[in-house]
């Protein structure tokens, strides 16, 4: 089973038409479709759309206190959400740093949510051994104290360069490929997906490679274009 997790981001601004963009997502027999909304529609949406699964975009790693305006892994659980986003580099971009990311995932996967870890080089890095030490450096700060094959967690390889924003491209299928080589040699048996400009035009050449899903941003927020790349997923499974 592929699974496409939509980021809405700090989108859209309504609850209406945050339930009009999941009416409009197709569902699939094959293909889990999980959705990241901001936080405060995610009661709404759970209500209504029971085959979808929702998760935060974000969680603190405290269970409850005195931390204003935070949100615990426990509450997400508790309304019935099913994942966290942690690590995004829009997160990181506005102060959070791995090793917060580290204690984030184990307070996430403590509390029985599947952790979905975003990593990746900020810049593009063109040597294959300076990358890799770059993804070594990372999953050495993220995992500490994590073992690895722990069931709860999904990779999501997702270059900071990569993202739409940025409008720098994708990363090329070749390099995927060795990041899901390298993550493999360390062991890693869970599921990996790629995040990061991914559009209809050229989600074709990542349908090869041995991914499990994708991470959607921009796409994510226009139904039509998110059916289209959800169809071409499923064909290629
Ligand atoms: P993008 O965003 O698909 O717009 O590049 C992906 C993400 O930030 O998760």
């Amino acid at each position: 089973m592929k699974t496409v997790i939509a980021n809405w981001k700090m989108n859209p601004l309504s609850l209406n038409e945050a339930l009009n963009l999941v009416k409009k997502y197709k569902i699939y027999k094959n293909l889990d479709i999980w959705i990241a909304p901001p936080y405060l529609y995610l009661i709404p949406l759970i209500t209504k759309f029971r085959k979808i699964k929702f998760g935060s975009q974000n969680i603190y790693f405290q269970d409850k206190g005195p931390y204003t305006g935070e949100i615990s892994p426990k509450m997400i659980k508790k309304i019935g959400g099913k994942f966290v986003i942690i690590n995004h580099s829009e997160r990181r971009k506005i102060g959070e740093n791995f090793k917060i990311a580290n204690q984030k995932i184990i307070s996430v996967i403590n509390s029985n949510l599947t952790a979905i870890v975003c990593l990746g080089e900020d810049k593009i890095i063109k040597n294959i051994k300076i990358l890799k030490s770059e993804w070594q450096k990372q999953i050495k700060i993220l995992f500490k104290n994590i073992n690895l094959n722990n069931k709860s967690i999904i990779l999501a390889y997702e270059p900071t360069w990569a993202i739409s924003t940025y409008k720098q491209g994708s990363v090329s299928p070749e390099i995927v490929s060795e990041f899901i080589k390298f993550i493999k040699n360390l062991g890693f048996n869970n599921k990996i997906v790629y995040g990061g400009s991914v559009f209809i035009d050229n989600i074709k050449i990542y349908l090869d490679l041995p991914l499990d899903g994708f991470l959607i941003g921009s796409q994510s927020l226009k139904p039509k274009n998110f059916n289209k790349i959800c169809d071409l997923i499923d064909k290629s499974i």
